[in-house]
C-alpha cells in the first residue's frame, strides 16, 4: 500500500476509516455478524447504522450474497473481516460494492501474513485495519 498510518489500535483504524470516509448520521455500514465488536463499534462511534451480514458457512467470513440483500440507498460501506487468518471473497464483495458505490473497509487484524488470491490480507480495501492481535490460524 502506498500509505500506513500508525495508530494504537485497529478500533481506532476502523473509526478513522469511516470518519475519512464522511460516513455518519442517516448512513448504513453493512458489517459481518460473527466477528469481534470491534468491527462494528466503531460504525456507532460516528453515528451510523450498522446492518449485519450472514457469514459464510464455508470460511467463516462475510458471505456476498448477504451483503448483497444488506444493502439500502444509504448504505455507504462495507466492513469485510478476515475472520481468524481466513479471508472472505473479495473478487464477488468488489464487484457488488462497486455496482453500489459502496467502500470497501477490509478488518484485517487477525490476518498479517493472510492472502487472497496473491494479494496480501490489508490490501483488498480503500483502507486496511490491523492490530496486534496474533494471527489464527
Ligand atoms: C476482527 C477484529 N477486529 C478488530 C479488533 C480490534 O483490534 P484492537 O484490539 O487492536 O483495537 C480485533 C481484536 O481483537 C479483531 O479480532
Amino acid at each position: 500500500m502506498r500509505h500506513a498510518v500508525s495508530l494504537p489500535s485497529c478500533t481506532s483504524a476502523l473509526h478513522l476509516s469511516l470518519l475519512a470516509l464522511g460516513i455518519g448520521p442517516g448512513d448504513e455500514v453493512v458489517v459481518p455478524d460473527c466477528t469481534w465488536i470491534a468491527s462494528a463499534a466503531p460504525i456507532s462511534y460516528v453515528g451510523a447504522t450498522p446492518v449485519f451480514a450472514d457469514i459464510d458457512p464455508g470460511n467463516w467470513c462475510l458471505s456476498p450474497q448477504s451483503f448483497a440483500a444488506c444493502i439500502t440507498p444509504r448504505t455507504k460501506a462495507v466492513i469485510a473481516v478476515d475472520l481468524y487468518g481466513n479471508m472472505p471473497d473479495y473478487a464477488v464483495l468488489a464487484e457488488i460494492a462497486g455496482r453500489h458505490g459502496i467502500a470497501i473497509i477490509e478488518d484485517a487484524a487477525e490476518a498479517a501474513g493472510s492472502r487472497y488470491c496473491g494479494r496480501a490480507a490489508g490490501t483488498l480495501g480503500v483502507t486496511g485495519t490491523f492490530s496486534f492481535m496474533a494471527p489464527r490460524r
